[in-house]
C-alpha cells in the first residue's frame, strides 16, 4: 500500500500519536534512520519516499538545553528546515512544519529558531502549523491522574491543544498552504488549566499548588503569556472531554 506521510522525528511524542492513528498511511523515521542535519540522507530518503506530505516533527524541544547550544538548537530547527523545504518542492512534496506559540514573540533560543524556520519555508507551497498541545506527558496531566501534587503557575497563560485534536486538524488541513494556528480558544493560567484537568478527570483539586512563575538568571527566558489567536475554532472544555475519551496514561 502507498503510504501518504513520511513522518520524520519519528520519536517524538507528536510522530508517535500521528502514526499510530493513521498506521497504514504513514512511514515514521526516527533520528538514527533520518538525521535531518544530514543533507545527503535527506534527500536519499525524500528521493525514494512514495509519500507525498512530509510531517516535520523533528526539532531540538529542550529549552534549557536549545539556551546553552543554541549552534545545533538553530541546526536542527532552522538551517535542517530550509532544506526540507528546498528538497520538499524539488521533489514535489508538501512539507508539514510543526513549529511553535514560542515562535510568535520569541524570548529564548528555541522560540527563535522556530521563528527562523516559519521564515524559511516558501508558504506558497508548504504548510507551517504553529501549536502547544498537551498529552499523557504533560506534567500537569501525568501527575493528577495518578493521583500526585503538582505546582501550577497562576501568572503563566497558554492556550494548548490535546494531542488527539492535533493531530485529526494536521491531517484535516494537509492541502493548505501557509501558516495555520492550532490551539484552544481563550487565553488560560496554568493553574485555571490544572482544575480544568481536575474536574475533567474527577481528581482532587486539592493537589493542585498554586504558585508564581519568575524566570531565573541564566536559564531560558519563558514568556508569561504564550497566547495565540487559533484558526480553528476549538472550546477547551470540549477538548479535554474528548482527550479523556481517548486516554491511556502515560507509561515511560
Ligand atoms: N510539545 C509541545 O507542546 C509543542 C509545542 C509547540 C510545538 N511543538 C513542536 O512539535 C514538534 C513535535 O514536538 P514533540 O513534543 O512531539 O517533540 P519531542 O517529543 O520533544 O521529540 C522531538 C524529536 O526530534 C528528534 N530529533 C532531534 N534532532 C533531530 C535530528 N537532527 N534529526 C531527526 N530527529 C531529530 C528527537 O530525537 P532524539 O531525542 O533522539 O534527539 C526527538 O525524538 C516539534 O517541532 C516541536 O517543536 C511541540
Amino acid at each position: 500500500m502507498t503510504k501518504d506521510f513520511l513522518i520524520l522525528g519519528g520519536e517524538s511524542t507528536l510522530a508517535k500519536y500521528f502514526t499510530q492513528t493513521y498506521k497504514e498511511r504513514c512511514v515514521s523515521l526516527n533520528k538514527s534512520k533520518c538525521d535531518i542535519t544530514d543533507i545527503k540522507i535527506l534527500e536519499k530518503v525524500i528521493q525514494k519516499s512514495d509519500a507525498h506530505y512530509i510531517i516535520n516533527c523533528a526539532a531540538i524541544t529542550d529549552i534549557g538545553y536549545a539556551e546553552k547550544n543554541p549552534e545545533e538548537c538553530f541546526n536542527v530547527n532552522s538551517i535542517s528546515v530550509r532544506n526540507l523545504d528546498t528538497l520538499s518542492r524539488k521533489y514535489n512534496k508538501k512539507l508539514i512544519h510543526l513549529s511553535s506559540d514560542y515562535a510568535v514573540n520569541p524570548t529564548n533560543v528555541y522560540g527563535y529558531s522556530k521563528l527562523i524556520s516559519e521564515k524559511l519555508i516558501d508558504k506558497s507551497k508548504n504548510l507551517v502549523i504553529r501549536t502547544s498541545f498537551y498529552s499523557n506527558k504533560y506534567y500537569i496531566i501525568k501527575s493528577l491522574v495518578s493521583g500526585n501534587v503538582t505546582n501550577a503557575y497562576k501568572n503563566a497563560f497558554f492556550n494548548p491543544v490535546s494531542i488527539n485534536r492535533l493531530i485529526e486538524e494536521i491531517y484535516k488541513n494537509r492541502d493548505k498552504k501557509g501558516i495555520l494556528n492550532i490551539f484552544t480558544e481563550r487565553k488560560i493560567s496554568k493553574y485555571k488549566f490544572a482544575i480544568k484537568v481536575a474536574k475533567t478527570f474527577d481528581v482532587d483539586r486539592k493537589l493542585i499548588q498554586p504558585s508564581n512563575f519568575v524566570n531565573e538568571k541564566g536559564k531560558a527566558n519563558l514568556p508569561p503569556n504564550s497566547f495565540v489567536d487559533s484558526d480553528i475554532k476549538i472550546p477547551l472544555e470540549e477538548d479535554l472531554l474528548s482527550f479523556k475519551k481517548h486516554f491511556v496514561p502515560f507509561r515511560s
